[in-house]
């Protein structure tokens, strides 16, 4: 049985997931934990140390798009450890080039600049955005708008720029210029826009997630974002969406963009891209491509290892036709969470998302969205909770229509054994 108590070797109370052998003290205390460790993965199943399956609908939280130990990815890396590893960006480097030319080539981007991660990726893109407001007007303070309830991950400006008070607790005082609007309520915007004219500050993009993942599984409203459009163009403010989470075929559409009819100035990516290796990205189109030698580096950023790692999965979503299966499979998961909301509607409220990113909200006062993910894990299913109670649902690009039913079957056990215990 796997409990919620607090961490062992915890000073702040910080709560873990905790069973027979604690998290190893000399590992900082910044993760709960759930005490279970995975030995070996395959396609769309992890088995732990007991030799337990589990049907993994988190997959590395949204990252394993190929899912575990995909054959070919195996044989591309496994090829290229042969080949070459690292290079400093001090060189040209075939992998980063032919992997920037294929995400030009299919997105309405013409520039890349690659990094090692998601919260890297928005911090590029912020340092973007602040250069672009200095080459407007260096006098004024450039403004950076952001949604509430998002995630664009825990580096400082990252975090800054993140609209969930819960993560800025214990880091206070945060950078300077970030401001909050409700997601999806324009006239939220269109009232920061105007409050920003006459001072001393102004406007100089938007950064935000065209479905919020982390904040709950939110999905933009497509009347939102084309007037978010307009009022970007019209205020010449960039545009920019992490995609850390809905890019690379998340969705059931390369870049979560596509699904709103719009787009954007500049776009993150991170989680996906690599399949499981540390890659991140900003692509920018012509008027936000800006940056100039020295203006932003990383040592590590499209080495040839982590470009290769993308590229074959890139190249690997288009050969196994896999934006087809995530739409197809999503909606096979859409009806199966459809019907467990009608069957529990003492127990889920709502059922969110698109492809396969989705979610179901649970009712707090009913069962924390963590103990759904605690019973799940003891039942072989993983599951991942993101803001607002939301259990939320994110397997490998590549599952199959057997496994989700069996996912659906799973849920279905899982949630009965709850309500019965409840
Ligand atoms: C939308 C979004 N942006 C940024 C991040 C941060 O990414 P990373 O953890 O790779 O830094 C996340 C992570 O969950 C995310 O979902």
């Amino acid at each position: 049985m796997v409990k919620l108590v607090d961490a062992p070797h915890s000073k702040c109370g910080t709560l873990g997931y905790v069973g027979s052998s604690p998290t190893a003290p000399t590992l900082m205390n910044t993760y709960s934990r759930f005490n279970i460790s995975f030995k070996k993965g395959k396609g769309c199943w992890l088995w732990d140390d007991k030799g337990k399956k589990y049907l993994d609908a988190v997959s590395g939280i949204a990252t394993c798009s190929l899912g575990h130990s995909d054959r070919v990815l195996r044989k591309a890396l496994t090829s290229q450890l042969k080949k070459l590893q690292h290079v400093s960006n001090l060189y040209q480097i075939d992998e980063q080039e032919l992997l920037s030319k294929w995400l030009t080539d299919h997105s309405c981007a013409e520039s890349v600049f690659f990094c090692n991660s998601g919260a890297e990726a928005n911090e590029s893109a912020i340092k973007l955005l602040k250069k672009y407001g200095n080459l407007i007007d260096k006098e004024k303070e450039s403004i950076i708008l952001t949604a509430k309830s998002s995630f664009h991950g825990r580096t400082f400006a990252a975090l800054s720029a993140t609209g969930q008070p819960k993560y800025h607790e214990g880091f206070k005082p945060l950078l300077s210029g970030f401001n909050f609007f409700e997601y999806n309520n324009i006239d939220a915007v269109k009232t920061l826009f105007e409050k920003f004219k006459s001072s001393n500050q102004f406007i100089s993009g938007v950064l935000i997630e065209p479905i919020q993942g982390e904040g709950g599984v939110i999905e933009g409203n497509k009347f939102f974002f084309k007037q978010l459009r307009e009022l970007c163009t019209e205020h010449n403010a960039l545009l920019i969406f992490d995609e850390v989470q809905s890019g690379v075929g998340r969705t059931g559409r390369l870049w979560g963009y596509q699904n709103l009819d719009i787009e954007p100035d500049a776009f993150t990516l991170a989680k996906g891209l690599g399949g499981g290796h540390p890659i991140g990205a900003l692509l920018v189109n012509r008027k936000a491509n800006i940056f100039n030698p020295g203006d932003h580096a990383s040592t590590f950023g499209g080495n040839p290892f982590a470009c290769k790692a993308a590229l074959t999965v890139l190249e690997e979503i288009q050969n196994r036709n896999l934006l087809k299966n995530v739409y197809l499979r999503g909606k096979q998961l859409e009806e199966g969470l459809e019907l467990i909301s009608q069957k529990f509607p003492e127990l889920v409220t709502e059922k969110r998302g698109i492809g396969l990113l989705q979610g179901l909200v649970i009712k707090k006062e009913y069962k924390d969205a963590k103990a759904i993910a605690m019973k799940a894990l003891e039942m072989g299913l993983l599951i991942v909770p993101a803001g607002g109670n939301v259990i939320r649902l994110v397997p490998p690009l590549i599952i199959s229509s057997n496994e989700i039913k069996e996912l659906i079957k799973r849920l279905n056990l899982i949630f009965e054994a709850i309500v019965k215990t409840n």
